[in-house]
């Protein structure tokens, strides 16, 4: 049996009607949520925020795995935390300290998970991995859906299971049903994809593929 957990990312989503493909995702066996906040300035893109992430809380009730994609995610942390973020990942290339920002995250609540851009080497994430309760390896580089997943991926997520075998190592971008076999057997547990998942016409079988 699979332990892998699949976590659709909304940036996919029609926006017109975000309570309802919440609750297709949710049907579809989905085991959390993930919402890329984008700031336009950490990204060259800018996306959603606390206000919108308040009003969907209400919609689902999977956990909401929040990914910032922001400058300064300290200064938001207890915000998104109280919107409802039960997980909250941020990128050491951010301005706050990254210590500073797991404690924070964890006063406030949530669980704490450390990201990198994919031109970052990975052992730069390991002086973190006993504060965190999982890391992210994203596999495009942060700001837009859509894109090709990145080959060195899988070799990223075997240096950092090597390193913690027990952290859950969750994989972002670029995630299909080859792409996801490959996150797999280099030993990620918890898959976010966007694309794959929403512009699938069956949900529960394109979210299958990926387990
Ligand atoms: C990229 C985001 C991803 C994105 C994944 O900056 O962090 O979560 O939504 O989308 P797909 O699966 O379409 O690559
Ligand atoms: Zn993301």
């Amino acid at each position: 049996m699979s332990k892998t957990r699949i976590s659709p990312s909304i940036l996919a989503a029609d926006f017109s009607c975000l309570g309802r493909e919440l609750a297709r995702m949710e049907h579809a066996g989905a085991d959390m949520i993930h919402f890329d906040v984008m700031d336009g300035v950490f990204v060259p893109n800018i996306s959603f925020g606390i206000p919108v992430l308040a009003s969907i809380r209400k919609a689902t009730s999977l956990p909401f795995d929040i990914h910032l994609m922001i400058a300064d995610p300290l200064r938001y942390a207890d915000a998104f935390a109280k919107a409802g973020a039960d997980m909250i990942t941020f990128h050491l290339e951010s301005d706050s300290d990254p210590r500073e920002t797991i404690r924070a995250i964890h006063a406030a609540g949530s669980k704490a998970g450390l990201t990198i851009r994919p031109s970052t080497p990975v052992e730069a994430l390991f002086p973190f991995l006993p504060e965190l309760d999982f890391a992210l390896i994203m596999s495009v580089e942060p700001g837009f859906g859509g894109q090709s997943f990145l080959a060195d991926a899988p070799d990223r997520i075997r240096a950092l299971r090597s390193m913690s075998p027990d952290l859950p190592i969750n994989v972002d971008g670029g995630i299909n049903r080859e792409t996801a076999a490959l996150c797999r057997e280099a030993g990620a547990d918890i898959l976010v994809s966007g694309n794959y998942l929403f512009g699938a016409k069956d949900a529960a079988a394109a979210i299958d593929s990926l387990r």
